[in-house]
């Protein structure tokens, strides 16, 4: 087996033209859903900004707590430009009470609501991408670690029972990697104890079936053929796996690209023609036996929260109707998000070996995302955001947007990332009637993970995060002034329980 080139990370990613010429960029003028016209913006916008708004002192102290401060579900799976569960407790804690309702229109890897599930609070999250609403789900809304273990016992069985099946189709998609010929059965289509929609048998890309060892890619195959992404301890298991498919150390499923972003599937071909790599064997039952022991390491959150899958534009109207109808607050009192940064990520090329164990289009979910704009698209986006989020706000709810100042754009200077929180307050949340109790700051990149992505520019990505921290009424302003600053509690887990 050959071992990892030492400059892995930095150069497998496609170069600034390869991912300039396949951005979506144009702007969308109008909301799909809410439909009315806003104003246009130009080009000019950043003369007009003012250059200094209220600041509001928020010590960032999440900066001080540990890597892995929060729940333990947190570190299920990585996920790109994901903030850490500290800032998200410097909220909660300030802001909420057990019982309240904490919202998160972009909820990624599901940050947001599940640090309020396990602090009593009911913490909703809505995203887009499939993979981050898996994410999301299984996070706030897991079963017992006593089903996780009986249903990955009856996988065991029902492996050891097919294994010689898997096995031989394994080995002849090894022997002839990508081949059309060769089909395995697709997600769902062969479920273990219940009954799924099936999708149809495919053949297996080459850059898959050179990332696994036929041994565990056997193993693959069949638990996603397996497991029923609607069933909660099944997508448990799913959302775990994808969290251990590949990465640099032995309790990864594949050691030919790192855990934080997938490479390229052309250098995956490339690497592995030009250096013979073969990925090692890797027993998927024992990584995945592991993996749940580390992410049950605490209890399960104290509250069950909700995970919806839709445009940021219209939840606040679904977070409502998800609320109305189990019974719960339909208001919330808190959002805290980070809305898509301007033209950095692509959630689905830079996941796309999670998303084939996941049965998704990566090229697909990029296409529907809204991470590709530039400037003045971006504004009017997140002004039908905000405007689409005021109906599941109470009157004195505190709203924190986390916004990253992009000054590279893969490579090179950004246009008109730099200033992007002050403009998001002037033509986004201003016109649409919120207040504004300050900005802080945050002077460390949020995405220490995402200046991988540019190699050279690491570090000169994203200088510094900040919080836009808005509400709808006076009240709620005087609310995100008064209790900035108040002291809170950093101990994890919580001494006495923060439950409902
Ligand atoms: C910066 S990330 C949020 C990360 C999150 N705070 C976490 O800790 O994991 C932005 C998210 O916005 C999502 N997104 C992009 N366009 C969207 C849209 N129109 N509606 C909802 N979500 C969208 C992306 O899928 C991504 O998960």
């Amino acid at each position: 087996m050959s071992s990892f080139p030492l400059e892995f990370d930095l150069t497998a990613v496609p170069s600034a033209a390869d991912e300039r010429s396949d951005v979506r960029s144009e702007a969308r003028t109008t909301g799909p859903r809410t439909g009315a016209p806003l104003p246009a913006t130009d080009g000019q916008l950043a003369l007009q900004l003012p250059s200094e708004l209220p600041h509001l002192s928020i010590a960032p102290e999440w900066k001080d707590q540990q890597r892995l401060w929060g729940h333990s579900f947190h570190p299920m799976c990585s996920y790109l430009a994901s903030f850490p569960a500290g800032l998200v407790h410097a909220f909660i804690a300030r802001y909420t009470r057990p019982g309240d309702v904490v919202l998160d229109p972009f909820s990624g890897r599901g940050t947001t609501p599940l640090q309020a599930c396990a602090e009593g609070r009911i913490g909703a999250g809505n995203d887009l991408n499939p993979f981050a609403h898996i994410l999301t789900a299984a996070k706030v809304d897991p079963p017992t670690k006593a089903a996780v273990k009986t249903r990955i016992a009856a996988l065991r069985l029902a492996w050891a029972a097919t294994a010689g099946e898997w096995n031989e189709i394994a080995d002849r998609i090894a022997a002839d990697p990508g081949s059309p010929e060769i089909l395995a059965p697709g997600p769902g289509s062969r479920p273990i104890g219940g009954t799924m929609p099936a999708r149809p048998d495919a053949a297996v890309p080459a850059e898959v079936a050179l990332a696994f060892h036929p041994r565990t890619l056997a193993q693959l195959l069949f638990l996603r053929a397996g497991l029923d992404p609607d069933d909660r301890t099944d997508r448990f298991i799913l959302a775990t796996l994808t969290g251990i498919l590949h990465g640099k150390s032995a309790s990864y499923l594949s050691a030919v690209m790192p855990n934080t972003f997938s490479m390229a599937p052309r250098y995956v071909r490339d690497f592995v023609a030009r250096t013979s790599f073969h990925s090692p064997e890797r027993d998927t039952f024992g990584l995945l036996d592991d993996k749940i022991r580390r992410l049950y390491r605490q209890p399960i959150p104290a509250a069950r929260g909700i995970a919806l899958l839709g445009d940021a534009r219209d939840s606040g109207i679904r977070f409502r109707e998800a609320l109305r109808a189990r019974g719960l607050p339909e208001r919330a009192r808190l959002v805290v998000t980070s809305p898509p940064y301007l033209r950095v990520v692509k959630y689905g090329y830079y996941n796309w070996l999670r998303l084939w164990l996941l049965g998704y289009d990566a090229s697909a979910i990029d296409d529907l995302l809204d991470d590709a704009h530039h400037r003045d698209a971006y504004l009017v986006f997140m002004r039908e955001v905000l405007r689409g989020l005021r109906t599941a706000l109470a009157d004195d709810a505190v709203v924190a947007l986390v916004i990253g100042d992009v000054e590279m754009d893969r490579g090179r200077p950004a246009n008109g990332g730099v200033g992007l929180a002050e403009a998001v307050w002037e033509m986004a949340a201003a016109p649409e009637g919120y207040r504004l109790a300050g900005i802080a700051l945050d002077d460390v990149a949020a995405g220490r993970k995402m200046t991988k992505l540019w190699g050279d520019e690491a570090g000169q990505a994203t200088k510094l995060d900040r919080i836009l921290v808005l509400s709808t009424t006076e009240a709620g302003r005087r609310r995100a002034l008064n209790s900035a600053s108040l002291p809170i509690d950093w101990t994890w887990p919580p001494r006495s329980p923060r439950a409902l």
